[in-house]
């Protein structure tokens, strides 16, 4: 009897190793902690972990680790090493094909290069604190991710992929070395797409981008966002280089109309800081929830948006701009604020828009004036964005008349200047 078991017991889990051929004992942990070459050199027969793969500091390892057999992991693949730098330089699973859950390494002061050549599925990816690293294969590889896509502190030149529809989170902050951030097949990614802190003047290609929720691009040099039609949290353009902003599809811009969503981090659309950009081009763009600020962008002379109709928050402009166009404007909820160090700038039309009632708040030109300091609070962000959907503007109450009529409002102070 006692036998018998035995035997089913060892007649399976031998079924078990050879469908896997998992020999090592070690490849079914539930974690597999690598923290000795020995160690190691057993974790390298393994070609797939039931469960984590985690990778500690030890003083014996060599500079290259790989893992020749290896083809998944079912758990993640860790190393966030706080206590001591790991000093490998080159991370290899050349058959490597899935990660069930983390791909994160951290803290490998002197890795330059991950190969995993053949990787297409993680759910989340994350590198950080990789000063070295100059190349890392998997990132262009991969075809499905769940979660994050993260890339920070690296010294990558290039981040590219051209198989990825979805992500989660793209973050790609502090990589001192990155020129080009390309995503030609993303489609969507619905927490956030991020630059922060990069090598100033990245090149961001998101050719398919059709959604995302918060868009944040600091220190670029181009955008190409040729799809994009909604940027449901924010879109913030800050610190850059771009000479010119196009989206020629994007029609919203934050998202504002379940009175239960809180708008704690929505911060509207700004475009500020970037002294290069000399046009702007949003055509199909007809609502702003939040607020509406360009700033600070020298350069700048022409604003126009021909399609806007709503911005729910204020709006703010500063610069010396020639001329502003916004002929459709037909509800700002809060403060209108225009600060022109144009000499001869006039007011008087735009003030029309206060006269009229398009503008609900404060009226402020040429002096620019701050913008009220929002609260973000759940329970006042549902005041605000109630008290927003029951005010009537003068405009809606006429609209239908109104949209056959619509009259082309431009400032031009001087054709002189133009022609100089
Ligand atoms: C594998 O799991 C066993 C049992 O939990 C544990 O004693 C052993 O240290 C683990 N080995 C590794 C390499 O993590
Ligand atoms: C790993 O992939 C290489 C080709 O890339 C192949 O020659 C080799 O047989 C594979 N090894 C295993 C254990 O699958
Ligand atoms: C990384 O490389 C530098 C330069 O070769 C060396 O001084 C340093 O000790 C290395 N760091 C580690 C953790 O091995
Ligand atoms: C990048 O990582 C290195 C190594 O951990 C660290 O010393 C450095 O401060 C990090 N840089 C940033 C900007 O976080
Ligand atoms: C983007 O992804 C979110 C979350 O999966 C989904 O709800 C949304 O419909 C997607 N949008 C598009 C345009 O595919
Ligand atoms: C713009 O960038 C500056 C520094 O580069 C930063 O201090 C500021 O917080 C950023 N503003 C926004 C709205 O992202
Ligand atoms: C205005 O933008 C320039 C970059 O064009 C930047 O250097 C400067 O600090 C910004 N000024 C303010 C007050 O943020
Ligand atoms: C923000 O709004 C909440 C709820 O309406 C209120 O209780 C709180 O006092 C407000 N805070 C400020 C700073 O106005
Ligand atoms: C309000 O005034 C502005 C500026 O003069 C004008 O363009 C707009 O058509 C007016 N709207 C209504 C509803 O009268």
């Amino acid at each position: 009897m006692l036998s018998t078991i035995l035997f089913l017991a060892v007649g399976l889990s031998s079924v078990n190793a050879a469908s896997r051929s998992s020999f090592p004992a070690i490849c079914t942990n539930s974690t597999l902690l690598i923290d000795s070459l020995d160690v190691l050199t057993t974790a390298q027969e393994c070609t797939e972990i039931d469960g984590d793969l985690v990778i500690q500091y030890a003083s014996d390892y060599p500079t290259a680790i790989e893992f020749p057999n290896l083809r998944s992991v079912f758990g993640s693949f860790l190393s966030i090493n706080f206590n001591q730098d790991i000093s490998v330089t080159r991370l290899s699973a050349p058959n490597l094909t899935a990660v069930g859950s983390d791909l994160y390494i951290s803290r490998w002061v002197n890795l330059t290069t991950i190969n995993m050549p053949v990787l297409t599925a993680v759910n989340r990816v994350r590198l950080n604190h990789l000063p070295a690293l100059t190349s890392a294969n998997f990132l262009s590889t991969l075809e499905s991710i769940e979660n994050n896509y993260e890339v920070t502190n690296t010294s990558l030149k290039e981040i590219k992929n051209d198989r990825l529809p979805y992500a989660v989170f793209v973050e790609i902050f502090d990589n001192k070395e990155l020129e080009k951030l390309e995503l030609t097949a993303l489609t969507n990614a619905s927490y956030n797409i991020a630059l922060r802190r990069n090598k100033p003047g990245v090149e961001v290609s998101l050719p398919a981008l059709k959604e995302v929720f918060y868009f944040e691009l600091q220190r670029i040099s181009g955008l190409e966002i040729p799809e994009l039609e909604s940027a449901i949290g924010h879109f913030i353009v800050n610190d850059s280089t771009v000479e010119s902003l196009e989206a020629p599809k994007l029609q919203s811009v934050g998202l504002w109309y379940d009175p239960s969503i809180s708008i704690t981090n929505n911060r509207g659309l700004i475009i500020q800081n970037s002294g290069s950009l000399k046009s702007l081009s949003f055509p199909a763009l007809e609502a702003v929830q939040l607020d509406l600020v360009i700033r600070n962008n020298s350069e700048l002379q022409d604003i126009s948006f021909p399609a806007l109709k709503r911005v729910t928050g204020n709006i703010g402009l500063e610069g010396t701009f020639e001329s502003l166009n916004f002929p459709e404007l037909e509800k700002v909820g809060g403060i209108f604020s225009l600060g022109n160090d144009e000499a001869g700038f006039s007011c008087t039309e735009l003030q029309g828009f206060k006269t009229n009632g398009t503008i609900r708040g404060a009226f402020s030109c040429p002096e620019y004036q701050e913008l009220p300091a929002r609260n973000s609070s759940q329970g006042s962000s549902k005041n605000e964005v109630e008290d927003w959907l029951k005010w009537t503007s003068p405009s809606t109450g006429f609209g239908s008349l109104r949209s056959t009529s619509a009259v082309v409002f431009a400032i031009c102070i001087s054709g002189v200047l133009l022609v100089l």
